[in-house]
């Protein structure tokens, strides 16, 4: 049993008066190639981490969950089972929990839901919360791992990795998939190479003599706050920019169906990254007022229907919006490329070569898909003068960390000359500002009587 694992156990013996019978171990995760490609259904390449959530379960004979979180004081919350779960205030971490639930719930009759089982649950963590490393997806997928786990309903990790991310819908994230998929399918010495509408997972050996090195920029980028609504606000963009193609093909005699750019790369379309980008270029411009996407998409309805279902809004302020769809159509699909390339890359062991795609890559979420920050670009290029091979945002941006491609002997050296550096001046945080990393194995659930 690793630490937290080992103190996880403690502490729910020591609140609950009762041992656990079962722990879930549910991992956060960095991406190292391809940011907010997924929700476009073109591909990412991310890893589990070694950092994460860890529940303690006991099944009651109730539909009551009592959920004890140690991270936030030992707040305990209780709830009941139904076909619907009223949420907590936005932002509260049990919406998370919640969610979880809820998502399976979703996919079950009515009288299944009635006769399922609660669960007392004790968590706790260290993945640094709001730092874009996934905590939040981690949380959603082990309370799912201990509500199936206290019921007794077995699963296929695939399938759970697609209802988990709907069952963010719940905390009104319109995610993509990535985060919920790593944390369930990720294997120890491989990245993970994804593929969305339908998920579809390649595991892909790592170099063990490269580490991942995480650097905290120190500016959180809670899912709940600015940083969700900055995230559906891309969302948005991506999709308005589907329609525009729409009517672009429309217009010059091409109409056909599709839904993401992603479809295109698909039979029967067939297309090559460079016919997406031909096609990108011709039909959008770099950036839209309100005013210029309704006439030419000549349909107000779709286009507000979209900014509706992104949670943007009020509808007043619209005319004040920028939607930048070439722009981040450019990003989109030159990620997508750089994931293939990358992977090529680690195929053909040249690390230098994946690092070179990591910085591109983060150039580009910089200049066109706008997500990075200040303190992130200050980041990246404080790594590479430290040693780094590739440095770049990684997750959904708007802060939280970097990720640094660093030869393992390397590494200390990295270390000392980033504190010298980026970190000299700022103060110390609470949470570790660096943390050296390898990829790890996907969420377990471990039946306490085996090891007791
Ligand atoms: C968040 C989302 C993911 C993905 C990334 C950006 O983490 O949950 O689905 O879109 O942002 O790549």
């Amino acid at each position: 049993m690793n630490d937290l694992i080992e103190k996880t156990h403690q502490a729910f013996f020591d609140y609950f008066a009762e041992k656990p019978s079962f722990l879930v171990r549910s991992p956060g995760r960095v991406n190292l190639l391809g940011e907010h490609t997924d929700y476009n259904g073109l591909p990412v390449l991310p890893m589990a981490i070694d950092h994460s959530i860890v529940i303690a379960g006991c099944a009651r004979n109730d539909n009551q969950f009592h959920v004890v979180a140690h991270d936030f004081n030992d707040e305990n919350v209780t709830f009941k089972l139904g076909v619907s779960i009223p949420k907590h205030p936005q932002g509260h971490w049990v919406n998370y929990v919640k969610a979880g639930i809820k998502g399976l719930l979703d996919k079950m009759e009515r009288k299944d839901v009635r006769a399922c089982k609660g669960c007392d649950l004790y968590m706790m963590g260290d993945i640094p919360y709001g730092s874009g490393l996934s905590s939040s997806s981690a949380l959603v997928v082990a309370s799912a791992l201990c509500f199936l786990q206290a019921n007794y309903i077995p699963f296929h990790r695939s399938p759970l990795a697609v209802w988990m991310a709907e069952a963010e819908y719940y905390v009104g994230t319109r995610g993509g998939g990535m985060d919920q998929a790593t944390c369930l399918l990720g294997e120890s010495d491989h990245l993970l190479k994804l593929d969305f509408f339908p998920l579809r997972a390649t595991q892909i050996p790592w170099d063990p003599n490269y580490s991942v090195v995480i650097c905290d920029s120190g500016v959180r980028a809670q899912k709940s706050e600015n940083a969700l609504q900055a995230y559906n606000f891309r969302s948005a963009e991506c999709r308005l920019g589907k329609l525009l193609i729409d009517s672009f093909l429309k217009r010059s005699g091409q109409s056909f169906s599709w839904e993401r750019l992603g479809d295109l790369l698909q039979k029967p379309h067939n297309y090559t990254y460079s016919d997406l980008d031909e096609l990108a270029r011709r039909s959008l411009k770099e950036v839209y007022s309100f005013d210029e996407l309704i006439s030419e998409l000549g349909d107000k309805k779709a286009a507000v229907k979209i900014l509706k279902d992104c949670s943007i809004g009020p509808a007043s302020t619209y005319s004040k919006l920028e939607f930048s769809c070439g722009k981040r159509f450019r990003h989109i699909i030159s990620d997508g490329w750089r994931v293939e390339q990358s992977r090529e890359s680690l195929m053909n062991q040249d690390m230098k070569k994946f690092g070179e795609c990591m910085l591109k890559g983060h150039q580009s979420a910089r200049d066109d898909f706008a997500i990075s920050c200040k303190e992130l670009n200050d980041l990246v290029e404080s790594a590479m003068e430290s040693g780094s091979l590739g440095s770049r945002l990684t997750g959904a941006g708007f802060g939280g960390c970097t990720i640094n491609l660093v030869p393992k002997k390397k590494v200390n050296n990295f270390v000392k000359k980033m504190e010298s550096t980026y970190y000299r001046d700022r103060a110390a945080s609470q949470d570790p500002r660096i943390l050296i990393t390898q990829p790890s194995n996907g969420a377990e659930i471990l039946i306490c009587s085996q090891f007791d």
